[in-house]
Formats: structure tokens, sequence, C-alpha cells
């Protein structure tokens, strides 16, 4: 029979890590939701001793998410596993996963310990962890780069100790798939209890070959659990994407003769939540989920699929959720046909109280524009839920003239802690003289990283989603928002970057 290979999502951990991609708590549970239907086996739902914000989210998402094992980060010290075990205590199934650098590099360098200090905090970390949990995860942090002898000497102590799960992590992405592949099967066979572990891959993609050096881990290492995350979120890079092993595995399964738990109709809806909620585009070429994925504009190409549609295609769109654009609502849609629909794109909102709102918002969405799509649904309740977090401010409205050889202007109205703003900017264009306006109330000082408006379904009419990456005092925070009108989603963009500016989230990264 097959073996089975687990999905481990870090979405909500190593993914967050990247600038400017942090979500709040609500955030963080509507993707673990959405994880949940999508049936991954592991959640790294956040690294619990990193801040009181991580922590809540752990607890939280421990206590929604039955069908998923929820795993919490945490170094190796009794502090950070004592606060991930507290974190985790309402899961029905937890993980933790600890770690520590086994390279002579960070060793040396990062934590100024000596190898026998990493080899015995290694163990006392995993004895400790055991007091908590059967389910351990231990990670030799930059293993790629470490000395075999020594990653043999402590993965063996830590499987003695109880770890259940040994993740070999390239974490600089500096692995090539057939040197990566072979270390890990020469590890496991060196090794003599390595049997009594599952091996897992865990890679970044600094060199684009995260993808590739986890399925060389799987097919050459033995690996049976991929760590990766949604779009291939992560620092830099960014670490493995899911959608892609998971697509590579499904559609290769002659080669890789693997089984899956996932449910691979859900990895669009997941793909498009975690791009709206953290303001990060997926290129339209990306593989699986970007625009262009399944789209052929060869003449050769069309005229080929037409015919038979496996010429040109390796996998069908629809089984990894493409639909196509569909009207779904219009203005004369009553509140049940909203909240049916909210549910068939599988969206709780924890009230009718929410659900008010939100059909309040849809309701005038509707006025402006004749066809609502599930996009614009989404996107409209994503806003409605960014609203309720931290809201230092809040959009009201706004007018904007520009007109040839006139300075732009923009008049905003926005709320300061509930309390009504009016003000007036001008710039070189109506964004630029939007965000003067408001900065003459905010006085942020701000600096804008990015910029970015993409059209959420097609069409003129479509609504304009768009990002704004604010970094100030060395926090980077993705503002997003969304409206038909392009110069309004940017002013609540804007806001919304300041709101998540100002609720000061202190983080540690694990990496430092
Ligand atoms: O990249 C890395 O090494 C990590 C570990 C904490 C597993 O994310
Ligand atoms: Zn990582």
């Amino acid at each position: 029979m097959a073996d089975k290979l687990i999905i481990f999502d870090t979405t909500l951990r190593d993914g967050e890590q990247s600038p400017g991609a942090s979500m709040t708590k609500d955030e963080k549970i509507r993707i673990a939701k959405q994880l949940e239907r999508l049936k991954v086996d592991v959640i790294e739902a956040g690294f619990a001793a990193a801040s009181p914000g991580d922590f809540e989210s752990i607890k939280a998402i421990s206590g929604i998410v039955k069908d998923s094992i929820i795993c919490s980060l945490s170094r190796a010290n009794d502090r950070d596993i004592a606060r991930a075990a507290e974190a985790l205590a309402p899961a029905q199934r937890k993980r933790i996963h600890t770690f520590i650098a086994t390279s002579a590099l960070h060793m040396e360098k990062k934590l100024r310990m000596s190898p026998d200090e990493v080899f015995e905090q290694a163990k006392l970390a995993v004895r400790f962890a055991r007091k908590f949990t059967d389910d351990i995860e231990f990670s030799p942090e930059d293993g790629s780069r470490s000395d075999p002898d020594f990653l043999c000497r402590v993965i063996e102590a830590v499987i003695a100790e109880g770890a259940t799960t040994i993740n070999f992590a390239d974490t600089v992405g500096y692995g090539v798939p057939e040197l990566y592949g072979t270390m890990l099967r020469s590890l496991r066979e060196r090794i003599p209890n390595s049997d009594k572990a599952v091996w897992s891959v865990h890679c970044h993609n600094d060199l684009g070959m995260a993808v590739a050096n986890s399925l060389a881990g799987v097919m050459i290492g033995g690996a049976r659990q991929i760590e990766c995350t949604i779009n291939g979120l992560g620092e830099r890079a960014g670490n493995t994407a899911l959608e892609e092993v998971v697509m590579a595995i499904r559609t290769r399964k002659d080669y890789f003769n693997l089984n899956l738990g996932i449910d691979a109709s859900q990895i669009v809806a997941t793909s498009k939540m975690v791009s709206q909620i953290t303001g990060f585009a997926v290129q339209p070429n990306k593989a699986v989920v970007g625009a262009n994925a399944f789209a052929h504009a060869s003449g050769i190409h069309q005229d080929g699929v037409l015919k038979a549609r496996d010429t040109y295609e390796i996998m069908r769109a629809e089984d990894v959720g493409w639909t196509a654009n569909k009207i779904v609502l219009g203005k004369l849609s009553g509140r049940n046909a909203f909240k049916q629909r909210l549910e068939e794109l599988g969206i709780s909102l924890d009230s009718e109280t929410e659900v008010n709102a939100a059909f309040a918002r849809f309701k005038e969405l509707a006025d402006r524009k004749s066809d609502i799509f599930d996009e614009d649904i989404l996107a409209l309740v994503s806003d409605e839920q960014q609203s309720h977090d931290d809201e230092q401010y809040r959009f009201v409205s706004m007018s904007q003239h520009s007109e040839t050889g006139e300075k732009p202007f923009a008049s905003v109205v926005f709320t300061i802690a509930g309390k009504e703003v009016a003000c007036t900017g001008q710039g070189n264009g109506p964004v630029d003289a939007t965000v003067n306006a408001i900065e003459t109330q905010t006085a942020s000082g701000a600096e804008l990283l990015l910029f970015s408006v993409n059209a959420i379904t097609t069409g003129t009419q479509s609504q304009g989603e768009v990002t704004m990456r604010l970094s100030k005092a060395g926090r980077i925070v993705n503002g997003v928002g969304a409206d038909p009108d392009i110069v309004v989603a940017s002013a609540k963009a804007y806001l919304s970057a300041l709101n998540k500016l100002y609720s000061k989230v202190d983080k540690l990264n694990p990496q430092l």
C-alpha cells in the first residue's frame, strides 16, 4: 500500500514571519478554519512565546479546529515549551515543535554555544516537552549546513528522548535537490533509531528550489512529512508552496506513489484568502494558483485544448477549486440569500450582528456594482473582519478631484478612536492626495514601501483591491482595502495599515 505523506502547514508561523504578513488573531482563526477544510494534517498555528498575540491565537485555534493537529513552535528551552503547551491545552490533538541550530556557524556566531551544550539542550528540551504530549517534533535549524556526524549524534539522542518527528531544515535555502535528498537518506541510514520517527522536510526558497528540495527529500531521502505554506509565503523568498507539492504528488502519482489527505478543491479558496488577508498578491504565472495557471493564450494550444483537454492540460482547473467567475448575487438579493452564500463559501461569521454588518456592506456595494461575484463577497467579509481588530482608524467617506493640468485634491472623512475627523490634501495624483490628507490627522510619518492595485474580478466594473505596505521604527505591516473606486480602496488600505502599525505587537522572531 502507498505511504501517507503528511502535510504540515506553517503559513501561520513561518509564513507570518514574512515582513508585512503579520495577521491578527481573527485573521489567523479564519485561515486555520480554511486549512482544516483543506484537510491539512498539521497546522503550525504560531510560536507561543513570541508574543501574547501569538499565544492567544494558538489557544483560540486549539479550541476551534478539531480535525487537524495543532502545533506550536518553541525554542529549546523550558519557558518556551511550557508556553507552547499552555497555548495548546484546548487542542484535541497537539504537537510541540522544538528547535535549536546545529550548524557550526549558527552555534558559534548566533547561539554562542559549544556543540556539547547544544546537544544537551536539545535532549533536555525534548525530555521536557514529553511531559505535555507524546507528539514532539524536533528541528535541527540550519540542518542542511550542519556537520552530518554532529547531526547524527543530536538526532539519535532526541529520538531516544521521545521525539516522534525529525524535521530536516534547509533554513537558508542552500540545498540542492540531489544533495539535500541524499544527506537526508544518509542520516536515516546512519542513525540506529531513525525508524522510530517520521522524517520531515522544511525548505526555504532562496534559490527557487524549495519545492524541488522538498520532493527530493521525500523521494531520495524517504521523508514522509512536508512543511509548507500557502502561496509559498514566508521570510525572504518564502517556503515550499503547499499547492505545488500537493499537485505535483497528485498529478504524478505514477512516480511519487504517495497518498495525501488534502482536499485539493479547497486550494484556490485558501490561496485567495491568504493573499487577501496578508496583502501578498499571487503572481499571475504562479503554478496552480496564479490567475494564468490554466489560461491558454496561444492559438495552437487553444485549438488543442478544445479538441482534447489533456493535449496541454496536466491538471483540471476545477480540481483545485477554480470556478468561472459567476454572478452570485445582486441588488435584489436578500439577507437569507447572502447568508446562504456565505455558508457555501465556508465563511462563518461569529454573530448575527456580524452577519448584519456584512449584509449592510453588501447592499451598499450592490447599489454601486450590479453583479456581485464570490470574490466580492470574500473581499467584503475580509474588510468587515479586519475592521474589528485594534481599530484606531475607520474610513467613513471621501471625495477627490483630478483634472488634467490641475493638482489633484482629496477630502477624507474617517474616525480616530470613534471620533469623526475631516481633512483635505493635495498630491501628485489622487491616491497621493488622499494619503496626504490622512497624514494631516494621523502624522504617522510611516514610509510607504509598496502600493499595489489588483482587480478582484474581470471587467472595468471590478472592485480594486489595494495593498499598502508601511514601515515605521523597524515594523513592517500590510494594509488591504477593496472598493469599486480604487482611490477609496487606497484610503481604506492606508487606514488598515495604520491600524496594524499602531496595534503594538512586539514579536520575537524565532530565528533571531
Ligand atoms: O527555517 C527553519 O529552520 C525554521 C525552523 C524553526 C524549523 O523555520
Ligand atoms: Zn523556516
